[in-house]
């Protein structure tokens, strides 16, 4: 990928604005749709994730087309890294002066995006709209709840977040209820999701868990770090754990003794087919993400969720997720690890069907024409496929 902003083009009438791992996750599939419906388009990759493991292996795996700029904004503070994300993309939104930009999720390039579109009145899309954890302390909450304030177009994954968004009088009109786009890129990969030769690779017994861990409230501070980590040597006393890690947290997690040994294997970041198909295979998996969640209430895997709270209630309600302190961990995990995969409701979340990306790429091309297509009409309930 090249580092410099592309030449002005008119073909381009949607912009998707991409930074992190998450981000080309849930993109692809809207990506896809709006392909099928052949409207013009081009990614703007920022570069807030670079490394190859962080980056590039998804395009590969989920077919993203190469990105039209790369911004290579990299790592900082949230002011350096915000700050050159505002400038890099002003740029390139007025190079292009698409008709859409499209933004993902709660990572500050979404942030950054919706600002600077904001400012330039080009109108905005927000996919992974109204979303909340009620906990300002996470950086993700901060840019979820100015995105959603600025977006003109809301494509929401859950119906919780219809009424998170009418609670802050987001008007309902511009709110569309599509399901997970993140889950129709897993149902794209189920058939390579295959555990056993990416098991066998990375030395694993039969009976493994599959740890990751990178919230800042969990990796930052030492003292955190230290008694999560305990807490994920105690589960390896139990089942083998393997934990691909982000890099954030690789040299605290490491001082707080989370290394490799007999029962624990710390490996780096798995691209994203090798990664599902592990955790396909898992008897459990310990996380502190939030895509992962969704993901393993489809895959039914228990899920055991190191955070005081979770954005995405409805992999509790309809999921195999859980809440754990990492005092709590072991106990839960011995639980999960005797009882298997348990949802409380039994039934999955309403359109996690794979048909979400197709849903939001209609509701933009309408919107290209200038027709605001009903977002009742949406968001009719329709069982899992
Ligand atoms: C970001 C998102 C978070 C998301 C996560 C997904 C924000 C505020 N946070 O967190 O919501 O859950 O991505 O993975 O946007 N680094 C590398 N190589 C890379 C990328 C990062 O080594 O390719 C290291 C750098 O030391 C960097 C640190 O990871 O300082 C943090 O990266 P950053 O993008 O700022 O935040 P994440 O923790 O990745
Ligand atoms: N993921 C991956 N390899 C890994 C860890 C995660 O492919 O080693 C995928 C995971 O399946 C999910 C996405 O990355 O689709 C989630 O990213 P992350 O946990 O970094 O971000 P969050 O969802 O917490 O914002």
């Amino acid at each position: 990928m090249t580092d410099r902003v592309a030449p002005p083009s008119d073909e381009v009438l949607v912009l998707h604005v991409l930074g992190a791992r998450p981000n080309f996750v849930k993109a692809a599939p809207v990506v896809r749709g709006l392909a099928e419906l052949g409207v013009p388009q081009g990614i703007v990759h920022t570069g807030q994730h670079y490394d190859a493991l962080m980056s590039d292996v998804f395009f590969a795996d989920l077919g993203l087309p190469e990105p039209i700029a790369n911004l290579g904004v990299g790592s900082g503070s949230h002011a350096v890294q915000t700050a050159a994300l505002l400038t890099g993309l002003e740029e390139v939104v007025l190079a292009h002066r698409p008709d859409l930009v499209v933004v993902y999720g709660d990572v500050n390039s979404t942030l950054a995006a919706i600002l600077v579109c904001a400012k330039l009145h080009i109108p905005t899309a927000h996919v992974e709209a109204g979303l909340r954890s009620f906990d300002r302390q996470m950086p993700e909450e901060v840019n979820r709840v100015v995105t959603d304030a600025l977006a003109d177009l809301l494509f929401a994954t859950s119906p919780d977040a219809l009424s998170h968004l009418a609670a802050e009088g987001i008007d309902p009109a511009k709110v569309h209820l599509v399901g997970n786009p993140m889950i129709d890129s897993l149902f794209s990969a189920l058939p390579r999701l295959d555990p056993e030769p990416v098991r066998l690779r990375l030395d694993l017994p039969e009976r493994y868990a599959v740890g990751t861990l990178h919230r800042p409230a969990n990796v930052d501070d030492p003292a955190s770090a230290r008694e999560l980590v305990d807490a994920v040597l105690e589960v390896s006393r139990r089942i083998h754990v393997v934990v691909p890690l982000h890099p954030r947290g690789r040299d605290r997690l490491a001082a707080a003794g989370l290394v490799s040994g007999p029962n624990l294997s710390i490996i780096d970041p798995l691209g994203y087919v090798d990664f599902l198909s592990l955790v396909r295979g898992a008897k459990l998996v310990v996380t502190d993400s939030g895509g992962v969640q969704e993901e393993t209430t489809m895959l039914a895997v228990p899920c055991l969720t190191l955070r005081p709270n979770t954005e995405r209630p409805i992999t509790i309600t309809h999921g195999t997720n859980r809440l754990v302190t990492p005092a709590l961990l072991p106990a839960a995990a011995d639980k999960a690890l005797a009882d298997g995969a348990t949802t409380p409701s039994g039934e999955l979340p309403p359109l996690w069907d794979g048909a979400s990306g197709p849903r939001v790429a209609k509701v933009i091309a309408a919107w290209l024409k200038g027709d605001n297509l009903s977002p009742a009409s949406q968001a009719v309930p329709k069982r899992m496929g």
